[in-house]
């Protein structure tokens, strides 16, 4: 594997993707190690404007419109990745199996259509590693009641959640090159774990 991977984290709201990611960042900047961080949707500046709009409280596309949102944000976002593919780490909070997981498993769009336009936009960048963050009902539920302010995306129901979330470990067990995170134990052994996976990667 290259020393630069491409790592990407998953996982459905308040499974503690982005505290982990933020603290990976922390870890590397410690190191004086290069790399850049994205999120999607959003990342660079055109990518975040399609961000605002689709989570907008206000906003109401149907789930065509939301895919091809995602999809545009994510086209946005693909200069910024070529420019440093295989150059410094890639850290993604979200890339393109959040799609399959929410837009195919919640929202039932055809996959075929997903994977061929992230293939047609990806080409050659290669995920090299993805930590799926999982977490039960319960810590779901208690953690978004706990968000100052809930965007579009963080109110859908328990059930759709679920859907998303079992998509994700569908695809999690087809590949070696994931971690599955259980957020419901305690944070700073899963820390330690993704450090550890983390400096095994960039070795
Ligand atoms: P965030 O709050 O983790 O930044 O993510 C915003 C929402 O966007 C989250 O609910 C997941 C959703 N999303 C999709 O539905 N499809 C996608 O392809 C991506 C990248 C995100």
């Amino acid at each position: 594997m290259s020393k630069k991977p491409v790592i990407v984290f998953e996982g459905i709201e308040g499974s503690g993707k982005s505290h982990h990611i933020s603290n990976v960042s922390k870890h590397l900047d410690k190191k004086k190690i290069d790399y850049i961080k994205i999120r999607e949707p959003g990342g660079s500046i055109n990518s975040e404007k399609i961000r605002k709009l689709l989570l907008n409280k206000n906003s109401n596309f149907n789930n065509n419109t939301d895919l091809l949102l995602m999809l545009a944000s994510r086209s946005e976002n693909i200069n910024l990745i070529k420019k440093n593919f295989r150059k410094k780490i890639i850290l993604i909070d979200r890339f393109t199996d959040s799609t399959i997981a929410y837009q195919h498993y919640g929202m039932g769009i055809d996959i075929k259509l997903i994977n061929t336009i992230n293939n047609f936009l990806l080409k050659k960048i290669k995920i090299d590693f993805t930590f799926l963050n999982i977490v039960n009902k319960k810590n779901l539920f208690l953690r978004l009641k706990q968000r100052k302010s809930l965007n579009r995306y963080d109110k859908f129901d328990m059930r759709f959640y679920n859907k998303v979330q079992k998509g994700f470990l569908k695809l999690a067990f087809k590949k070696k090159s994931y971690k599955i995170i259980n957020s419901n134990l305690n944070i700073k052994v899963n820390e330690n774990l993704i450090i550890d996976q983390i400096n095994k990667l960039i070795k």
